[in-house]
């Protein structure tokens, strides 16, 4: 398979790429794109599980590089995408995945709480959109895939600015959609629910926790990230090329069973 053949992407928060170990979207989507003949740049803030990644990668003779880029940071950024285009030639996909949540009640949040979860979300989703488009214009055109969630479509005991940030990621990318069709860039966000990954396993590992997350799911399981990374890439190959400004929620019925 080469759907990405002759493509560049950048995907950020995608350090748990590692074999062997628990993986998260960034990671699985990583993998799959270089399989599917993609050169690709992992970009996290946990530098060393990143770097044992990319050896792996390495070692099976796939074309892929680490970088460091805290999301939050405009320097990072800048650096992140220069770096990419020196080595790489261009820059075709960003594929966006991190997030931190808030676990209190709104009552109980402090403001420093709050804003840290809506700079990776938010300040991160717009840095990363200014930083590549020039790139990815002049590479032709390209695809920007945001991480969203399911708990953007509804409301909860905890994680209010969870929520709002993940809602946010949603309508932003309308506006990307709407602002970079023009440089033949395709902006759109995924909705993933309760899914097995690094972000979820000490939940995934609380009976009752889980228990209650498999009862609320339609298809009474946790996803798995291979579903989601699948999504994921499908937005970001020309399988999706008339695709932007949307979303598309991977959670196993949950927000379908809300409405
Ligand atoms: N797993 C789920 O059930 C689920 C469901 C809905 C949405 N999500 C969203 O998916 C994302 C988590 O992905 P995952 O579940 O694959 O887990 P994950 O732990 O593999 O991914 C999160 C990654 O983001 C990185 N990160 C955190 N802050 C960063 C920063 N400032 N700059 C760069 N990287 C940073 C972490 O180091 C980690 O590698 C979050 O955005 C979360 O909101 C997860």
């Amino acid at each position: 398979m080469s759907r990405f053949s002759g493509k560049v992407a950048l995907i950020t928060g995608a350090a748990s790429a590692v074999e062997g170990e628990l993986m998260g979207f960034g990671g699985r989507s990583a993998w799959r794109m270089l399989r599917e003949g993609g050169r690709v740049v992992i970009a996290d803030i946990a530098d060393e599980r990143g770097e044992k990644a990319v050896t792996q990668m390495r070692d099976a003779g796939l074309d892929a590089a680490y970088l460091h880029l805290d999301v939050t940071s405009e320097s990072d950024w800048s650096a992140a995408v220069g770096n990419t285009v020196s080595r790489f030639g261009r820059l075709d996909i960003l594929v966006n995945v991190p997030g931190t949540s808030d676990r209190g009640s709104i009552i109980d949040t402090d403001t420093d709480t709050w804003q840290g979860v809506m700079d990776v979300s938010n300040r991160g989703m717009f840095l990363g959109a200014r930083s590549v488009a020039p790139a990815m214009r002049d590479s032709g055109g390209g695809a920007i895939v945001n991480v969203a969630s399911m708990a953007a479509r509804y409301g909860s005991e905890y994680g209010a600015a969870y929520s709002a940030s993940r809602s946010a990621i949603i309508a932003f990318g309308g506006s990307a959609a709407v602002q970079f069709a023009p440089m033949g860039i395709r902006v759109n966000s995924v909705l993933p629910g309760w899914t097995h990954t690094p972000f979820t396993d000490q939940i995934f590992n609380d009976a009752d926790a889980s228990a209650m997350r498999i009862n609320r799911t339609p298809l009474k399981r946790w996803g798995q990230p291979e579903e989601i990374a699948a999504g994921i890439l499908f937005l970001c190959s020309d399988d999706a090329s008339f695709i932007t400004g949307t979303e598309l929620v991977i959670d196993g019925g949950v927000t379908a069973a809300l409405q």
